[in-house]
């Protein structure tokens, strides 16, 4: 009884020394929270992995250690990052044959590459079990290397996406502000949503944003209007504008940064990256 009581004094003290020195913020410091984010929308051509690439690039500017990582067969990500073709990629791994094996583009930003190999993927992998978490397993190990991991989503929601949302802590959608963006996008809804139930109960829509943005055209200023109502405080405010040096860049295997720095492109993934980087302080708070 007497030890029960001394032990329980001395558990009080701790509590209230660790509160005054404020422990959790110390403890979250030393701990690398990495964020793993999809960034998906089912539909082709609305700017997804422009946004990775960019925004990758405006997070490692900023002083984060960035993970990108090439999820669709297409392989347009790998080739605008100027990589052709790479022994290590997502396909062999995912097949077993290797682990995820980073590449480095350039201080802070890596990437895992994909190829046109991948396209057989889902069928090849639709038999074997726990299919729906070979690639969650293979990124555990270097997980925490990073603060940002994005991954650019197929224009599918068949196996390869529904393992980068298992994945996933996060899912940000880039819309065009075309006239019927935002009717397809109950689809991706409802395949969150089944994830949310039977694979990843941590997965959130944490972000949605507008690219190819034209502030001049009415109909674009309508449809940000509509995604503020839909999705609320989801909804980032920087606008991602219509940007010829973003559409460039690619062919020279180059990042907007590395292409033209004092771009609109580069000013605007850059105030995105700020933009979600406040975000992360909200979210350590919370943990
Ligand atoms: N903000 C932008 N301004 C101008 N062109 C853009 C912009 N974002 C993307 N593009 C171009 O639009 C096309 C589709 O973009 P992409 O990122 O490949 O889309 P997705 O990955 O969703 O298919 C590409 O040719 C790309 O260069
Ligand atoms: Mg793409």
């Amino acid at each position: 009884m007497f030890f029960y009581t001394i032990n329980k004094k001395c558990y009080l003290y701790l509590l209230i020394i660790l509160k005054k020195y404020n422990f959790n913020k110390l403890f979250i410091k030393t701990t690398k929270m990495s964020r793993v984010i999809s960034i998906s929308n089912h539909k082709g051509g609305v700017g997804k992995t422009t946004s990775v690439v960019n925004l990758g690039a405006a997070f490692a500017n900023l002083k984060k250690k960035v993970l990108l990582i090439d999820m669709d067969p297409q392989a347009n990500m790998t080739v605008s990052l100027g990589i052709e073709e790479s022994e290590n990629n997502i396909y062999k791994a995912l097949k077993g044959e290797q682990n995820l094996t980073p590449i480095k583009i350039y201080k802070n930003l890596d990437i895992i590459a994909s190829t046109l190999d991948l396209s057989g993927a889902e069928t090849e992998l639709s038999a074997e079990a726990g299919r729906e978490y070979i690639f969650g397993e293979l990124l555990e190990p270097i997980r925490n290397n990073y603060d940002y991991i994005i991954i650019d989503c197929p224009p599918s929601l068949g196996l390869l996406t529904v393992n980068a949302f298992t994945a996933s802590d996060e899912i940000f959608i880039p819309i065009q502000p075309h006239y019927l963006a935002i009717k397809g996008l109950t689809k991706i809804l409802e395949v969150v949503n089944k994830i949310k139930k039977r694979l990843n109960r941590n997965l959130e829509i944490t972000g949605v944003f507008v690219t190819m943005f034209d502030r001049r055209k009415i109909l674009h200023k309508d449809i940000y209007e509509t995604i503020i109502t839909y999705f609320q405080d989801r909804v980032f405010r920087t606008q991602i504008r219509e940007n010829i040096a973003l559409a460039e860049a690619p062919s020279a295997g180059l990042d907007i940064f590395r292409y033209d720095a004092k771009s609109n492109g580069a000013d605007d993934y850059t105030y995105l990256a700020k933009e979600i980087i406040r975000t992360d302080k909200k979210k350590n708070k919370n943990a």
